[in-house]
């Protein structure tokens, strides 16, 4: 099981490197690694199991933050009250085909398993894309995401190639974001 003490934190050159291809049929190697990053996001999605193992929660959790630099993250979105739309699913070699004009961010900004600090400022990101990526099994799918699941999965597929959610932060005004972002929780 993966627990803090393995996830990889910023300043590790692997966090920025462009990750390799993943081929299939999945390597025992890599089906493990697609089970074990899920695993992560559920257990520490539970209160009592996250406090019991000190994880931090997650919605994402891409390979290259534990040491696999490989284009494969875990997403999981849950439905909550209605207001996120879910999504849940490995996506390997996953590719943004395309996305709207329209830039979307999370109002409380952006936080990352592998950066232990926090970064104060609006990530402004595509509020909609379609997602074309491939499943465990090897199957494309091929999904219209938009707001949150959205963001995430761009924060993953980010981690993929070497990129880090504050790299897209105006450091200059970090809250300051272009006309006509949709701003979200
Ligand atoms: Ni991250």
């Amino acid at each position: 099981m993966i627990l803090m003490k393995d996830i990889v934190r910023d300043g590790d050159p692997v966090l920025r490197q462009e990750a390799a291809k993943v081929s299939f049929p999945l390597s025992e190697e890599d089906q493990k690694l697609a089970d074990n990053l899920m695993e992560y996001l559920k257990v520490s999605q539970d209160p009592d199991l996250c406090k019991k193992y000190g994880l931090r929660a997650g919605v994402g959790l891409a390979a290259p933050q534990v040491g696999a630099s490989k284009m494969m993250a875990a997403v999981l979105v849950p439905s909550e009250e209605g207001t996120k739309s879910p999504f849940t699913d490995v996506i390997i070699n996953p590719v943004i085909i395309s996305h709207s004009v329209q830039s979307g961010a999370l109002t409380e900004g952006e936080g990352c398993l592998s950066v232990d600090k926090e970064v104060p400022g609006f990530v402004p990101r595509h509020d909609r894309i379609t997602l074309r990526y491939q499943d465990t099994t090897g199957e494309t799918h091929k999904v219209r995401l938009k707001n949150y699941p959205a963001i995430v999965c761009q924060h993953e597929i980010d981690h993929l190639h070497g990129i880090l959610f504050y790299d897209h932060i105006n450091h200059d005004n970090p809250y300051e974001v272009d006309e006509g972002t949709i701003m979200f929780e």
